[in-house]
């Protein structure tokens, strides 16, 4: 039987932060969200996070997870002080217990699931994972022999100067046998520099450790800072670009591009620079995205084109062209083959098929038939101050330049309006609607003097 506990109780200070460290976000995800999400595979009957620093934060933001069961520690003395809080909500449990520390985000389930499984072959009383790190610095330093026998973990900060020549280093990881771990955790000292009560200090206490040590060091990246976020940011921007490269996505130049986990691409997409994804994402097939776009939960058909646009919240119908310098807010639905272009903004709107806005609109909670030509300038007042009222316009209409649709309002099909128009009453199918000053010419005026 398996446990698992992630330890967020932190403040993570060295982050200069009012957000608690294991809240800080990573492509789209928090820390803790992608620690707990690395061990999902394992399929752990219990999963217990240790929370401290602004506790109800941190379980507000997994309310959405009721498996989780949450072990308060109070104040935080260290890692092996958090754990030493498991030892009541886990009496009589027997198994392992899988430890991460909820700062070390870039695990792939692969490794754990081989942790777990080196450890139950080993008989070992703690399974550790390591790494060689060029840079170990501000890591425990894991002495080990040629076995992969571990007799201790020096906290760097505890290292004599021999010691931080070490260049094995402790990831934060560790499987435990729980009903070992549990007989030393009360024995736990807080003669270090910190004067805490490190969890790397049961390695020696156990006598029976083994470390694993993880082929790519990247996996074990832990943030402290900022700098450490940025680079694991890095990390994972790489694994899901080289992901959608394998799948059959163009980037033109990846390193300008950034995804998140939940973006899918169909086949033959290009993402040309400079164009971003965040939330989730569904891109069809042989779609051209940018340069300079971000798409932020949007649903894309077939052979969709955005080019330096933003697309936020909206569904979008084959062979729709978007841009340059449009922007589709939430609740926007566009049928196939429309045409938004230059400076137009739709916002909670539907457009059916082969509709056009290209230049300087506004269409706010409208309703828009198949074929309409919607004018440069076009713009639904949908705002009495109020409330929002619905513009609908009939099918195959024309709007003309620089009108203004006052909602509520209806238009009939093939209605056209006049350029310059405010339209404030409804208008018949077939109809042409004028609403302006008529044009006045006063001949031979004499001008300026
Ligand atoms: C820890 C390890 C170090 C390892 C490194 C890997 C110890 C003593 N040291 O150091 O050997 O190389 O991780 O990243 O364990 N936490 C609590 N309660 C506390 C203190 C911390 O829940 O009282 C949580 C933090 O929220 C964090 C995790 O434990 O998620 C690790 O704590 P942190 O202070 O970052 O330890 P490191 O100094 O990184
Ligand atoms: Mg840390």
């Amino acid at each position: 039987m398996l446990a698992v506990a992630v330890l967020a109780a932190g403040k993570g200070t060295r982050m200069k932060s009012d957000l608690p460290k294991v809240l800080q976000p990573l492509a789209g995800a928090t820390l803790v969200e992608r620690v707990l999400a690395s061990c999902q595979r394992l399929d752990p009957a219990r999963q217990l996070l240790v929370v401290g620093h602004q506790a109800e934060r941190v379980q507000a933001s997994l309310a959405a997870r009721p498996e989780l069961e949450y072990v308060l520690q109070q104040p935080q003395n260290g890692t092996g002080h958090a754990v030493q809080q498991l030892l009541e909500p886990l009496a009589g449990f027997a198994g392992e217990l899988l430890v991460l520390n909820g700062d070390v985000p870039l695990l792939r389930e692969q490794t754990l699931e081989h942790l777990l499984e080196r450890h139950r072959a080993s008989g070992a009383a703690v399974t550790l994972l390591t790494a060689r790190l060029a840079d170990p610095t501000g890591y425990g330093r894991v002495i080990a022999d040629d076995t992969g026998t571990v007799s201790a973990i020096v906290e760097h900060r505890d290292c004599t100067p021999e010691q931080r020549t070490i260049n094995l280093i402790n990831a934060g990881i560790y499987c435990f046998d729980w009903a070992r771990l549990a007989e030393v955790l009360p024995k736990l000292r807080s003669d270090n520099d910190q004067g805490e009560l490190y969890l790397t200090d049961t390695v020696a206490l156990l006598g029976s450790a083994i470390h694993l040590e993880v082929a790519d060091a990247d996996e074990i990246n832990g943030i402290n800072d900022r700098l450490q976020l940025s680079q694991c940011e890095a990390v994972l921007q790489q694994r899901l670009r080289e992901h959608w490269m394998r799948e059959g996505v163009t980037f033109v130049d990846p390193a300008s591009c950034s995804l998140s986990d939940g973006t899918r691409f169909g086949r033959d997409v290009i993402v040309e620079p400079q164009s971003h994804f965040r939330g989730s994402n569904q891109i069809g097939d042989g779609c051209r995205i940018g340069p300079g776009s971000l798409l932020d939960n949007a649903q894309l058909g077939t052979g969709v084109t955005v080019l330096f646009s933003v697309v936020n919240g909206a569904q979008v119908g084959d062979r729709c062209a978007i841009g340059p310098y449009s922007q589709l807010r939430p609740g926007t639905r566009l049928e196939a083959d429309c045409r938004v272009g230059n400076f137009v903004e739709i916002k909670n709107s539907h457009l059916d098929a082969g509709c056009k806005a290209n230049h300087l609109s506004y269409i706010g909670d409208a309703d828009l038939g198949q074929g309409v030509n919607v004018g440069a300038g076009t713009i639904t007042a949908n705002y009495d101050g109020v409330h929002k009222h619905r513009t609908l316009i009939g099918s195959g209409s024309k709007t003309g330049a620089n009108s203004t649709l006052v909602a509520p309002l209806s238009l009939g099909t093939g209605v056209t309006v006049g350029a310059g128009s405010v339209i404030t009453q409804d208008v018949a199918a077939g109809a042409l609607a004028l609403g302006r000053a008529r044009q006045v010419v006063k001949e031979n005026w004499p001008g300026p003097a």
